[in-house]
């Protein structure tokens, strides 16, 4: 069966595919300008508490339910669970799982096609071609569903290819991509009149906020989301690594690049910010809240870039190029999730499954894109405020009281035989079974009032 499904040829090519999938427009773009709203250094600590108590425990629960079972999520959630209503509740939850994954593909390609419109339009500028670079940079449903369409191609296009052919082929080319282009874009940007006063808002922490309710609530979102938590992306990356491969360090390593990645998108964001006021750009807003989200990435960065001239356009089409490359290898994992269900589930080929699977999901987006008002926000706070932590709570359930413990632990020794004396083994199974369900049910009960 495993060699069938496919498998990562290495563990490194594992690396690039998960953290691919973790490090996407959560971490470049959510994170830091989160962090520069909620007290800076303060969130920072708190983030990075939260990555290591709360989702880092999820993860492992995903990747050794994953490998164990070497099956989509439904396969996994009923492979452990062998009794009547159990099962049925674990094929509903993995059910659910594909969809929420499905939903957040849906939206987060009508903004991964923004990107890419972003960086063609400042070569396609310089060309002369001003007319063709904006229509791609400003808001129309056109240009929101020809882009769109675009990138749903390129991640259909990957996951044809197969787990070690498309997944890890494409994952290694682009993630060292992705790093080079940040370190690069970092160390410019820090060079720049303003960089430093940016620098201190990120860093200087401000205590007074780091017990709010909300810097944890966010903080806690930002965890999830920035590692690809409850819907299955990790569980089905998890089901192709190879017996021999000691999962505990493994994710450790993606949990620490992906926080690593975050934390250093804030020294480009934060200065980037600052560079721009120093050159006239409003950063604040009406409130006096520094501009974030879209507003921060649509339009101050754009009017930064159009101060710095011909390094202007170099900046920028690189800066929209890291964002269109972290897209890529997060959307991919999430198509992933519903195509191992069907090849797996109804024995269709890869091709057809991506093919089929990448049009719904297509069309999906094309039905967000008509009904932008409406639908764009409600899809991102139900997949990602209510399905996401829902599903990581559903998950901790079932690793950590439907799982038989001895079934567990020979996953566990498999490439480890002396793991139940570790300190992993003395921590971890305590905190999937009581400490992640109680935090995650408390918070989202809070997020729901
Ligand atoms: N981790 C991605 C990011 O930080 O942008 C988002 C994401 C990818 C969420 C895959 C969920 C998922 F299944």
């Amino acid at each position: 069966m495993t060699t069938n499904r496919g498998q990562f040829g290495s563990r490194l090519g594992f690396i690039f595919a998960a953290t691919g999938s973790a490090v996407g427009l959560g971490n470049i773009w959510g994170c830091p300008t989160q962090a520069a709203s909620n007290g800076g250094a303060a969130f920072l600590l708190v983030y990075l508490v939260l990555a290591f108590a709360l989702a880092y425990p999820v993860l492992m629960a995903e990747l050794i339910l994953g490998r164990h079972t070497h099956g989509n999520s439904v396969a996994a959630l009923t492979g452990i669970a062998n009794r009547g209503l159990t099962r049925t509740i674990g094929a509903l939850t993995g059910l659910f799982g594909i969809v929420v994954a499905s939903l957040i593909l849906s939206f987060y390609a009508i903004v991964a096609g923004w990107m890419l419109g972003f960086t063609v339009s400042y070569p396609l500028n310089v060309l002369g071609m001003e007319s063709a670079g904006n229509w791609l940079t400003e808001f129309s449903t056109s240009r929101n569903l020809s882009l769109m369409a675009i990138f749903m191609v390129m991640t259909v296009g990957i996951i044809m290819g197969g787990v070690k052919e498309g997944i890890e082929r494409w994952s290694t080319r682009l993630m060292p991509t992705l790093i080079i282009t940040l370190l690069l874009l970092v160390a410019y940007v820090l060079t720049l009149d303003g960089a430093m006063t940016g620098l201190k808002v990120y860093l200087i922490p401000d205590f007074s906020k780091i017990l709010s309710s909300q810097l944890i609530l966010s903080a806690l979102g930002s965890a999830f989301f920035s590692l690809s938590l409850g819907v299955g992306t990790m569980l089905v990356y998890g089901s192709y690594i190879a017996d021999r491969e000691h999962l505990p360090s493994i994710g450790a390593q993606v949990a620490l690049i992906d926080v690593g990645i975050a934390v250093l998108a804030g020294f480009l964001i934060l200065p980037a910010m600052y560079v721009a006021a120093e050159r006239g750009v409003d950063i604040f807003s009406a409130s006096g809240a520094l501009l974030s989200e879209d507003t921060l990435i649509f339009t101050v960065l754009p009017e930064l870039f159009a101060t710095l001239g011909t390094a202007g356009v170099v900046l920028a089409t690189a800066f929209f190029f890291l964002m269109s490359v972290a897209a890529l290898t997060s959307s991919i994992s999430m198509l992933e999730v519903p195509v191992a269900f069907i090849v797996e589930r109804f024995s269709w080929s890869r091709r057809t499954a991506a093919l089929l699977m990448g049009a719904a999901i297509g069309c999906m987006s094309g039905l967000i894109i008509l009904n932008f008002e409406t639908l764009f926000g409600a899809v991102i706070a139900l997949s990602t405020r209510y399905g996401q932590p829902l599903l990581g709570l559903l998950l901790c359930v079932f690793v950590g009281w439907v799982w038989q413990r001895n079934s567990l632990l020979a996953e566990l020794e498999k490439n480890d035989p002396n793991v139940r004396h570790g300190l992993f083994w003395k921590i971890w199974p305590v905190y999937v079974r009581f400490v992640c369900p109680v935090i995650i049910a408390i918070i989202f009960y809070r997020s729901l009032a």
